[in-house]
């Protein structure tokens, strides 16, 4: 957690992606929720990135959700989501996403996706995700065992794991698994040196957005040429069933799939080591889940509320307004920051206890309203999956063994890595 804040302390920046790097700053969060709701935020330049006009952080639970349920105030069309402004000559392209659309023109989007994207579908990769978890996480044992009984869970389990159960449902081949890898780290890692490379820069020497147009062209050329593959090879996946839609138009297919590669790939690639992180820190409950005591549907739910994949989704006031009796005018960056909402007492008692029986447990990791998440349904057999099959495969003493890495973002709650020790009896 970050340093203490004292209460009659100036609003604390919540801004600055690299205090992510340490940690989620649950202090500061707390401090805005108890003394500045919806806080003002500096937007200075930060690691090469220009500066931008400021905006209204959302920390407590209540707001959060009437934020993201009142679309007609919060529009996610006007700004699109991110906190970074895109840049204006982008934001027509940007828009057709439907992630950055308000209803009703997003109602049609979500519909043709949703199709696409039936639990049915989802449930028939229940018995290849669990044969891939398996493997995963025996391989990890392996190692641990033949080695100084520590392994590193991110690079032998989870990033894998959240990569390939990905392709699988989108049906991506095999050989083409690195490029996604590639363009996902390029987007969300964008804040983060090592995840991202050195960003390239535009004419004018700031560096170029990853979503504009240009730096997406050959992620759409891909989409274009496995879209023409799958009209031709029909399978039973997510691509097939959006290349063979009539509804469907060519710029439409690009942005879903570009959707589909980032919201789902690096959000389990966030949980699933959160979560292993959270259960190796509490041996209590990890013990409970091992025997039976837990269940894993509510683990994977208070999973998720602790560590939350997502921090940050962006919105735009479309008019004046009042929120939690401050006053926001029509044009203004409004944020909402999940993680702070899910640690709110007003809702959670003893929110920074790990109780896998937590009910009711009304987290926001998924969102809210009309944008709330698609891919819930295959996001959480994914985390209950892997949660199974780490009580079978693991040894009943997890710890950490050392510090997990963290992501340089103030969107993704990434671990870059996990380091644990496995040891003790099966
Ligand atoms: C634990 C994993 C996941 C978390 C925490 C998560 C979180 C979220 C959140 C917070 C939103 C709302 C965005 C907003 O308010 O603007 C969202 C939307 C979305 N998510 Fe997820 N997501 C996860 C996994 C997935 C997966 C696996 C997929 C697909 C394969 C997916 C696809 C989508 C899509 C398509 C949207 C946009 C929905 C819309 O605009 O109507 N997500 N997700």
């Amino acid at each position: 957690m970050s340093a203490h804040v004292a209460p009659g302390a100036p609003v604390p920046d919540v801004f600055d992606p690299r205090q992510y790097g340490q940690g989620v700053p649950h202090d500061r969060y707390r401090h805005l929720r108890d003394h500045h709701p919806v806080a003002w935020q500096e937007e200075p330049e930060v690691l090469g990135w220009p500066a931008g006009p400021g905006f209204w952080a959302v920390t407590r639970h209540e707001d959060v959700v009437r934020v993201l349920k009142d679309s007609a105030t919060y529009s996610s069309y006007l700004g699109a989501t991110q906190i970074r402004d895109p840049d204006p000559a982008d934001l027509p392209f940007i828009r057709r996403m439907m992630l950055n659309q308000d209803p009703p023109h997003h109602r049609r989007l979500r519909v043709l996706v949703s199709r696409a994207f039936t639990p049915k579908r989802v449930d028939r990769f229940a018995e290849v995700v669990r044969e891939r978890a398996r493997s995963l996480l025996t391989g990890a044992v392996a190692e641990a065992r033949s080695g100084d009984g520590t392994c590193d869970l991110v690079a032998r389990v989870t990033d894998d794991y959240a990569l390939l159960n990905l392709t699988d449902l989108l049906g991506v081949p095999d050989t083409d698994r690195a490029l996604l890898l590639h363009w996902t780290r390029r987007v969300i890692g964008y804040q983060d040196p090592d995840e991202a490379g050195t960003p390239s820069l535009g004419p004018d020497g700031a560096p170029v957005d990853p979503r504009s147009p240009s730096s997406l062209r050959d992620m759409f050329d891909y989409a274009h040429a496995l879209a023409a593959h799958k009209r031709r090879h029909p399978a039973d996946d997510v691509l097939t069933a959006l290349a063979t839609d009539p509804e469907l138009t060519a710029p439409e297919l690009e942005m879903f799939f570009f959707l589909l590669v980032v919201a789902g790939n690096d959000t389990v690639r966030s949980a699933a080591p959160g979560g292993l992180h959270l259960l190796a820190e509490n041996p209590e409950a990890y013990g409970r889940l091992r025997d039976g005591e837990a269940g894993f549907m509510g683990a994977v739910d208070e999973l998720l509320r602790r560590h939350p994949p997502v921090l940050t989704f962006r919105r735009t006031a479309r008019e004046d307004t009042l929120l939690a009796d401050t006053r926001i005018r029509a044009g203004d960056k409004v944020v909402v920051f999940h993680a702070s909402a899910n640690h709110d007492e007003r809702v959670f008692p003893t929110p920074f206890t790990l109780n896998l029986t937590r009910t009711p447990n009304p987290h926001v990791s998924f969102g809210d309203g009309p944008h709330v998440c698609l891919g819930a349904h295959f996001a959480r057999l994914q985390l209950r999956v892997l949660y199974e099959e780490a009580c079978h495969v693991l040894p009943a003493s997890l710890e950490p063994a050392g510090s997990p890495g963290r992501l340089v973002s103030n969107f993704i709650n990434g671990l870059k890595s996990l380091p644990v020790r496995v040891g003790g009896a099966w």
